[in-house]
């Protein structure tokens, strides 16, 4: 049993509003995805990290990623994540039996003992599974004129991370099957196939840069964790 780990980073960052993709956008010092990086390769079990980028990437050869002994970057980003991954999953040059643990670029704060953690509790599983928390606050559906038409229960309910462990041969026959706009994560794709992924207990702190105010969050949390 051997794991990889395959970050999608061919990404647009859209809700960022920055002109730089959100991958690359100083955080302490460095690029945003340093820190993803650096969390990566300080799984013991990881024996590999492959990075997606886009084929027009202008950003990733003006860095030193020398530190990153693992890493295999990958050009052949696609137009969706969905796509990066699988994508990335077909070119990575790795054995369809090896573990691939998928991570969002967008997710620096990631602590590498939680992943080691993740990978002794799946690592024997059928099927796999993902980083993932329950859901905290109650939950509005909205009606006409952003006003309440009920709350939802929230039982039971789970916010999806990463990183997302399957198997890379099934991950690339499901992503490939059922490829579409309602494939927004990797577990997504073996649901569909009637598979019961296993949700394992993430962290608030592993959040996904998403809007300007993450990144200051982001850095919080990333020195809130170098002090202890
Ligand atoms: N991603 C990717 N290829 C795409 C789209 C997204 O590899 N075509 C990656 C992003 O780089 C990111 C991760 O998937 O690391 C999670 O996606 P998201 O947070 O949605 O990033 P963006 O798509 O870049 O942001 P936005 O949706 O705001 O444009
Ligand atoms: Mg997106």
């Amino acid at each position: 049993m051997s794991c990889f780990a395959l970050v999608p980073a061919a990404g647009s960052g859209a809700r960022m509003g920055a002109t730089t993709p959100k991958q690359y956008l100083d955080l302490l010092g460095k690029p945003l995805i340093w820190h993803t990086l650096r969390a990566l390769s300080a799984v013991p079990e990881i024996t590999r990290v492959c990075v997606v980028i886009s084929a027009g990437d202008e950003w990733w050869n003006s860095y030193d990623w020398s530190a990153f002994e693992r890493l295999q970057v990958l050009r052949c980003g696609g137009a969706t994540r969905a796509e990066s991954v699988l994508n990335g999953l077909r070119a990575a040059d790795v054995a369809d039996a090896d573990w691939a643990l998928v991570h969002d670029a967008a997710r620096p704060c990631l602590d590498p003992q939680l992943v080691s953690a993740m990978i002794v509790r799946l690592q024997h599983d059928a099927v796999g599974g993902i980083l993932a928390v329950p859901v905290a606050d109650t939950l509005k559906r909205a009606g006409m004129g952003e006003r309440i038409a009920r709350t939802e229960a929230r039982d039971g309910l789970w916010q999806a991370q990463t990183p997302q462990m399957f198997r890379r041969g099934e991950l690339i026959h499901a992503i490939a099957e059922f490829i579409g706009p309602d494939i927004t994560d990797e577990a997504s794709a073996l649901e569909k196939q009637g598979k019961a992924p296993q949700l394992v207990m993430g962290s608030p702190w592993n959040l996904k840069v998403t809007w300007p105010q993450d990144l200051q969050l982001a850095a919080l949390i990333l020195q809130g964790a170098k002090n202890g």
